[in-house]
């Protein structure tokens, strides 16, 4: 299929009207967000929907987040909006963070994962609620990479992954955020986090009080029946070196990493690690700036597996506030094993 590429950096109007327009003609477009590219489509068409599922390779039990650009689109597509909902949308939204509610039925099964339950959120990214209120649907959209590769942060990653595939890929340049929103869960008793994202467990406390993390985050991958969050149980963000996790002070973790640097071995480090290294690296940040971690994680992947990485000694981050976000994506990718050196 013919695959269109947009930039908004160009023409900003035509890159939204084309994409409503595939979109609402039951289309598939890679659309740009704040945490990052999401393979779009109208969340009510089922035929369109199921297309996602197919073009990612993604398992069916696996519920997808729907996108809206104005918080009028949100009460129709869940049974009731309770207070803790509200707050939450008041303080984060438009922003980095998906909430679940029970369904209303207007949703249909293939979006939902066949759950009784759906996830909504409204991106903070000005042409991903521009496509969404020209499209006048709500939009489902999935990161926009190939089930089981990292997600994409650019839109060089989305045509990688998924040229000849879709209708079409809008460039918006390099998401701010560069990790999938966080995703709680209001549909129980006690509200639950099933992902950390940018938006934090201490920020939702301010909020609602009590939150509660899903036992299977930062652990061992859930068994869980049927599993609370679906995407969970498998395994993500994984590029096709193995990657090994080293939780260490910087000496003893580059005296690994140069220990250890085979042939195509490299070290995903802190910027603070460079000097002490002696094998070929890529840096994810500074030690303590989870934003730029969480930024540029996804993209580092990407990047060791184009220069042939066949292991990466990845530096742990800390775990505190957005640390935990990129902790549990980086723990995914390493199969949920971290080495303490
Ligand atoms: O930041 C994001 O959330 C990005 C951008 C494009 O908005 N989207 C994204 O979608 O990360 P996806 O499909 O890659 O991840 C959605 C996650 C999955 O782990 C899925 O299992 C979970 O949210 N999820 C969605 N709906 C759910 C539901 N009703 N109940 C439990 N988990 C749900
Ligand atoms: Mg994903």
């Amino acid at each position: 299929m013919q695959t269109f590429l947009y930039r908004t950096a160009e023409n900003s109007a035509l890159a939204i009207q084309k994409a409503s327009e595939l979109l609402r003609g039951g289309g598939l477009v890679a659309i740009p967000t704040e945490t990052v590219y999401g393979l779009a489509a109208n969340a009510l068409d089922e035929a369109a929907v199921r297309r996602i599922f197919e073009v990612k390779g993604r398992p069916a039990d696996n519920p997808l987040i729907v996108h809206i650009s104005d918080i009028a689109m949100w009460a129709p597509l869940v049974r009731a909006i309770p207070d803790a909902a509200r707050a939450l949308a008041q303080r984060f939204w438009p922003g980095p963070l998906s909430i679940i509610l029970p369904q209303s039925g207007i949703v249909p099964a293939v979006t939902r994962g066949g759950l009784d339950t759906v996830a909504v959120r409204m991106p903070a990214h000005d042409t991903a609620r521009a496509i969404i209120k020209a499209a006048g649907v709500p939009i489902a959209a999935p990161s926009a990479n190939l089930s089981g590769s990292p997600s994409p942060t650019t839109a060089q990653h989305c045509i990688d992954d998924l040229w000849g595939r879709v209708g079409a890929i809008v460039d918006g340049g390099a998401c701010g955020v560069g990790l999938e929103s966080t995703v709680i869960s209001l549909a129980g008793e006690i509200p639950t986090v099933l992902r950390p994202g940018a938006v934090t467990l201490a920020q939702l406390r301010e909020v609602l009080g009590e939150v509660a993390l899903h036992p299977a985050i930062g652990g061992e991958l859930p068994e869980t029946e049927p599993p609370l969050s679906p995407g969970m149980k498998y395994r993500h963000y994984s590029p096709n070196a193995q990657v090994v996790l080293l939780d260490a002070p910087a000496e003893g973790y580059a005296r690994y990493a140069n220990e250890n640097a085979e042939a195509h071995a490299f070290a995903l480090c802190f910027e603070e690690d460079i000097p002490l290294l002696r094998c070929p690296y890529l840096s994810y940040g500074q030690r303590l700036d989870h934003a730029a971690q969480a930024r540029l994680l996804f993209t580092r992947l990407r990047e060791l597996d184009r220069l042939g990485a066949r292991v990466i000694h990845a530096h742990c981050p800390s775990r505190d506030g957005v640390g935990a976000a990129v902790y549990d994506r980086i723990l995914r990718a390493a199969g949920g094993r971290v080495t303490a050196l």
